[in-house]
């Protein structure tokens, strides 16, 4: 047996309970204790996947590591299996303490996000794990098709904000497409029952609207128009009877030329149009 005479400071995938713990147990390695450097480094995070410590001349701090007492040999076989751009060289802990520590190759870390003020990748997964990305589905429906999107929505995790007028449409059928489509026709605005205008907070925002008049409603060109929607990752969810909308979709090119968008035709009658939703 290859004598553990070595030791050896991990502060990604190989710490207890990550991906790579087990490289460390397959050569025998033996966990010592939690320890941090000193404050001389910076941490990346790699595409989300692992962390690059690299040594800094300024503006470093204090990492989180684990050490372990390991052999050479084990040395060289957990670094053969180490993600890309990562290698093993002397660091110094945070009492002075010079051990063998995982380093990340300074061009690897280019373009890549920086975590050193997080203090360690654990702090850094945790802290995205409590961030986790909110969605919201913020939609408008008349005769219901968009209830029924809506809890399609709320099961992909969105959160739901429905929108209604303070006024409705004629109650007879013929009225309410006369009225409705005429409105439409002129990108009216209507009047919108109070609503939660936090926008702030989503990092996707998905704008469902029906089809009046091959436009939109006049709710949501009240939406369109007085929410920041603009600066914000939006895309589009469409019902209409045909299952196009033409002079919206127009619209929608022109003004937020990066959305994605979906037609859906009338989906109370038509259900497995829900599979059509990407989002
Ligand atoms: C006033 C009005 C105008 C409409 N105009 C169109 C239209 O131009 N093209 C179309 O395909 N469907 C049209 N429709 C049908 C709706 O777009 C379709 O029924 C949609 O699924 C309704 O969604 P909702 O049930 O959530 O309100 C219209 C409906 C209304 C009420």
């Amino acid at each position: 047996m290859k004598q553990n005479n070595l030791i050896l400071a991990v502060n990604g995938t190989l710490m207890r309970g990550l991906e790579l713990e087990n490289n460390l147990k397959n050569v025998n390695a033996t966990f010592i204790k939690e320890s941090k450097t000193e404050k001389a480094y910076s941490l990346f995070s790699i595409n989300d996947q692992y962390p690059a410590m690299i040594k800094v001349d300024e503006g470093g701090n204090t990492v989180d590591v684990e050490l372990y007492a390991i052999s050479e040999e084990g040395i060289k076989e957990v670094l053969s299996k180490e993600p890309p751009g990562l290698t093993i060289k002397e660091i110094t802990l945070i009492d002075g303490q010079k051990v063998q520590g995982v380093i990340g190759l300074p061009e690897i870390t280019k373009g890549q996000k920086e975590i050193t003020t997080y203090g360690g990748w654990r702090n850094y997964l945790k802290s995205k794990k409590e961030n986790k990305m909110k969605k919201l589905f913020l939609y408008y429906s008349y005769t219901g098709n968009g209830d029924l999107v809506a809890k399609e929505m709320e099961k992909r995790g969105f959160e739901l904000r429905k929108i209604d007028t303070v006024k409705r449409l004629p109650k007879s059928f013929f009225w309410s497409m006369m009225v409705g489509g005429f409105q439409a026709g002129l990108s009216l605005r209507a009047k919108l029952k109070e609503y939660d205008h936090n926008i702030e907070d989503y990092e996707q925002i998905v704008i469902g609207s029906p089809i009046w008049n091959g436009k939109f409603p006049p709710a949501i060109n009240t939406v369109l128009k007085t929410l920041p929607l603009k600066d914000k990752n939006v895309s589009f969810l469409f019902y209409s009877g045909s299952g196009e909308g033409a002079k919206a979709l127009k619209r929608i090119k022109k003004e937020y030329p990066n959305a994605q968008y979906v037609f859906l035709q009338e989906p109370k009658k038509h259900l497995d149009e829900l599979n059509k939703i990407n989002y």
